[in-house]
């Protein structure tokens, strides 16, 4: 069973040709509501490969809380220890695709709700799981106490440290893995080199957009090349990959294989519009990787 403990946003998407300034109206082209939130596109992710997921989360009592619910539901997601929260909303995310990117505002709502006393009630799923997986759009003493209890009962954790601003030595010290992007990267190590990779062999894993993803082996600096694809929207390309990466790994994969089938499956993730979309089956990336183009 993989777990995934973390944030779960309805994503409300605007398309527009580029962004406004300070002070401007624009008329945008299109508007959509997605399923979202760093944990819950993970858990989807993790799912949608064939993995056994259990989503821990909050929710607020609210007509998102409980369209989210029922989605995660649909994608075959244990929801048994996600909270509802009924003095606060579901959290939310606007999003603006404009000029090949986006740029997103979170607000939490009952996100922030997931206490550590929450992880508490759950420490009985824990030492069950094959492999835990947690990012930074909770409470950062909520993602402590999960890589604290993680550690006690030995159980591999992944930790997304995204946003990167509540990242601490603690919680790097505490992770199995920890899967920054390059501009995290930066942001906690102070820089993205090869030395910073090597003061974590086999355990930070630097994502790189189209350009794949590099760790240190403990003997090199082990580069895996991305895939070439056409696209759409990058929304949850980091997180298909995080959970994509501890499905692999939980599945017994090598570190290396584990990275290069989480690549491929971000690189297919963005062909379509939203987060969770484009995240694909198990086959799908199999023939991704038989296909390299
Ligand atoms: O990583 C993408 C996610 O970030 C979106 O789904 C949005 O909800 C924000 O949490």
């Amino acid at each position: 069973m993989i777990t995934v403990v973390g944030s779960v946003n309805m994503d409300l998407v605007v398309e527009a040709v580029k962004r406004p300034v300070q002070g401007e109206t624009l008329l945008g082209n299109s508007f959509s509501t997605f399923p979202g939130g760093k944990g819950s596109n993970q858990a989807v992710a993790a799912a949608r490969l064939g993995g056994n997921v259990n989503f821990v989360g909050s929710v607020g009592l609210d007509s998102f809380g409980e369209d989210l619910q029922n989605h995660l539901l649909k994608e075959g997601i244990c929801i048994d220890y996600l909270d509802i929260d009924n003095a606060q909303s579901t959290g939310v995310a606007t999003i603006i695709l404009a000029e090949g990117d986006n740029s997103i505002i979170v607000v939490p709502g009952a996100n922030f709700s997931l206490s550590p006393s929450h992880i508490q009630k759950v420490n009985e799923v824990l030492p069950k799981s094959s492999m835990v997986i947690v990012q930074l759009e909770i409470l950062p003493e909520t993602v402590e106490r999960v890589l604290e209890l993680c550690q006690k009962h030995k159980v591999p954790v992944l930790l997304n440290p995204a946003p990167a601003a509540s990242c601490t030595k603690e919680m790097i010290e505490m992770a199995t893995y920890i899967t920054p992007n390059e501009t995290e990267c930066i942001e906690i190590f102070g820089g993205y080199s090869d030395e910073i990779l090597k003061t974590y062999p086999n355990k930070l894993i630097v994502t790189l957009g189209a350009a794949g993803a590099a760790y240190y082996d403990g003997t090199e600096v082990v580069q895996v090349s991305g895939y070439k694809t056409s696209v759409v929207d990058t929304t949850g390309a980091g997180d298909t990959f995080n959970g994509a990466l501890g499905f692999a790994i939980s599945e017994g994969y090598a570190l290396r294989e584990a990275v290069q089938f989480a690549n491929a499956a971000a690189s297919l993730s963005v062909e379509k519009l939203g987060a969770q979309q484009g995240m694909p089956s198990f086959d799908d990336v199999r023939n991704r990787l038989a296909n390299r183009n």
